[in-house]
């Protein structure tokens, strides 16, 4: 298959995704299927590797793709935002690592879980990580991340955890730029 070819796949299937992931936001808590997490079926499990254009993610607002049977947010935050995440002490976190594919045993400071230099972008897995629901976004929260309305975990504006059960960060896939509107996932 071609560059071509597999870009344009990825089109059709951001514009399924994209829809979807609304309503999975919408809702909220949603426990995403753990038997899909487990047994991807054979086009999933084919889709190692997708392609998202993020152009159309303004400032301030959160796309919600699938890849491999689970939701990933890519976020495009604020200077806000970013400013309140880069301002917490590593001592005021629950979970100190990054818990970020692209970084093993790294701390979990800002820049080492936004996807870029800027801090602007933030790609995490949409699972929380104590049983499993779809977090809310857009400023849900304690402190103005994720909430998780099932047993009440608040994440931060780095999608750190910061109150409630759940015991990690969100956490971040493997995920590169391929240029600056498109992000590659896996
Ligand atoms: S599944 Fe999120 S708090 Fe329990």
């Amino acid at each position: 298959m071609s560059h071509a070819d597999d870009n344009a796949g990825t089109r059709r299937d951001f514009l399924y995704y994209a829809t979807a992931g609304a309503g999975v936001v919408a809702t909220g808590a949603v426990v995403w299927p753990l038997v899909n997490q487990m047994n991807p079926s054979a086009d999933v499990a084919a889709l190692s590797s997708i392609f998202v254009d993020i152009s159309g993610v303004s400032v301030g607002t959160q796309l919600t793709v699938s890849f491999l049977g689970k939701p990933v947010f890519i976020r495009r935050r604020t200077p806000e935002e970013i400013e309140a995440a880069r301002a917490v002490p590593m001592t005021d976190l629950i979970d100190t690592s990054a818990e970020n594919a692209n970084k093993p045993n790294a701390e979990a400071t800002d820049d080492n879980r936004a996807a870029d230099e800027t801090g602007e972008w933030l790609i995490m897995t949409g699972v929380c990580t104590h049983l499993g629901c779809v977090p809310l976004g857009n400023g849900a929260g304690d402190f103005g991340g994720w909430f998780c309305p099932c047993h009440g975990s608040h994440y931060d504006t780095a999608g750190r955890i910061r109150k409630g059960p759940a015991p990690q960060n969100l956490h971040i896939p493997l995920v590169q730029f391929v240029d600056e509107t498109t992000i590659q996932l896996g």
